[in-house]
Order: structure tokens, then C-alpha cells, then sequence
């Protein structure tokens, strides 16, 4: 670590010390976790929306299947940390979660039974080496229950099933939690 650097810890470590300890609600890397899923949720709600009356449920897969995971990559490049989507039951292997996710998943879930609403159902750690990661819980919205329902549409079910033989992410009730998106932060460069 170069001495300017040192310095410069050394002046940060004062300033934390002075304004109490540096709690994880501090962390840049929350507020920008929140605005980018923010963006993302909407994002794909008004896409969704939007290819469903423009071209029907069976256009609109497209969305959830291509045009998700490829905003998620550009938020990726943008932003320098991981951004991901993943669920309990998933549709896509692809997006089974982690060890981690799945403990956060469910705890979300038990957290939303004990009367806390969808919308502020968040998690965010930082870890000893100083990465740190978070994930927001998705409610499942009216205009998901056209995929993620139980009552699908026979021409949606046949596109599915053929793209999914593995789909665990049918039988959704509105305002269940369909899955989370998740943000994994590397630890700061030091320079
Ligand atoms: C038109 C069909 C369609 C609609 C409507 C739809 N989805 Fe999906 N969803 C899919 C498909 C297809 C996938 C699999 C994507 C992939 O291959 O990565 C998927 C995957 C997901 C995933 C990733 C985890 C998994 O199961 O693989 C989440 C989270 C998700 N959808 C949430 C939602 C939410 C929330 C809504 C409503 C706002 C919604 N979806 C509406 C078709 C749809």
C-alpha cells in the first residue's frame, strides 16, 4: 500500500471514528444496489407489459428470457458488480441461486409471512475482505401471473415446455415472492 493511501485510511479511519462506526447503511454500494434494481424492476415490468399488448404473451417471453438477462449484463458493465436474478423455483437452471441466495430467499419469504411487505424485503452484507453483496426481493405483479400463474394460456404452456423442461416457476400466487434480484460487489481496488 503506497504511503499516500495509507494516509488516506488513516484519515478515513478518523473521520469513522469521530461519527460513530461505520455501519453497512453507509455504504455507497447500498444506495447504488437500490437504484439499480430499481431500475431493472421497472424496466422489465414496463417491457413486459408493453410486448404483451404490442405482440401477445408468447412475443413477450422474449423478455423475461433474452432482454433480462442481457440489461442485467449491461448494469453489470456499467456498474463494475455482478447482477444477477435468481429463485426458490426457478424457470431457468441457469438462475438456481447460490448457497447464500437460497438462505436470503428464504428468509425473505419467512420475513414476508411474519407481515413485512414485498417492497422493503432487501439484504445487504459487507464481507471481512470488503466485498459485499445484496439482493431485493421480487414480488410477483399482476402481469407476471400470464407466465408464472397457474392458469397459463395453452399456446404460452407449449413454448415453455419446450424451452423449460425443467420449469419450477408456474403455480405463483399474486404478491408471493418470485425471486430476488441479486448484486455481488467485488472488494475495492486499492491502488
Ligand atoms: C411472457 C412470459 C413471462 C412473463 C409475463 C414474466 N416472465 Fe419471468 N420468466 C419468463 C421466462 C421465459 C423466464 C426464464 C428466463 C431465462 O431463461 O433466464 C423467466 C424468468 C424469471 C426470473 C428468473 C428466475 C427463474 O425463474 O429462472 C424471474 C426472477 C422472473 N422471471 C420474474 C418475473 C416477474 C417478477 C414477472 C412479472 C413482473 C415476470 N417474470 C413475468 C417468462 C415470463
Amino acid at each position: 500500500m503506497s504511503l499516500k493511501r495509507a494516509a488516506q485510511l488513516a484519515g478515513i479511519a478518523a473521520i469513522l471514528a469521530l461519527s460513530g462506526t461505520a455501519s453497512a447503511a453507509d455504504d455507497p454500494r447500498l444506495l447504488e444496489s437500490r437504484s439499480i434494481t430499481k431500475f431493472l424492476g421497472s424496466r422489465l415490468q414496463a417491457d413486459l407489459k408493453e410486448a404483451i399488448s404490442t405482440g401477445g404473451p408468447v412475443a413477450a417471453i422474449n423478455v423475461c428470457k433474452d432482454a433480462a438477462p442481457h440489461i442485467a449484463a449491461e448494469l453489470s458493465r456499467m456498474s463494475g458488480a455482478k447482477v444477477s436474478r435468481t429463485s426458490l423455483r426457478f424457470r431457468n437452471p441457469r438462475n438456481a441461486p447460490e448457497a447464500w441466495q437460497a438462505v436470503i430467499l428464504e428468509e425473505f419469504d419467512a420475513r414476508l409471512k411474519s407481515a413485512e411487505s414485498t417492497a422493503s424485503l432487501e439484504h445487504f452484507e459487507v464481507a471481512a475482505d470488503s466485498s459485499a453483496r445484496f439482493m431485493k426481493a421480487i414480488p410477483t405483479g399482476p402481469v407476471c401471473l400470464v407466465c408464472h400463474g397457474s392458469d397459463l394460456a395453452p399456446e404460452v404452456r407449449a413454448v415453455l415446455d419446450e424451452h423449460y423442461p425443467y420449469d419450477r416457476a408456474r403455480g405463483y400466487e399474486l404478491g408471493e415472492i418470485r425471486g430476488a434480484f441479486s448484486i455481488n460487489w467485488p472488494a475495492p481496488v486499492e491502488d
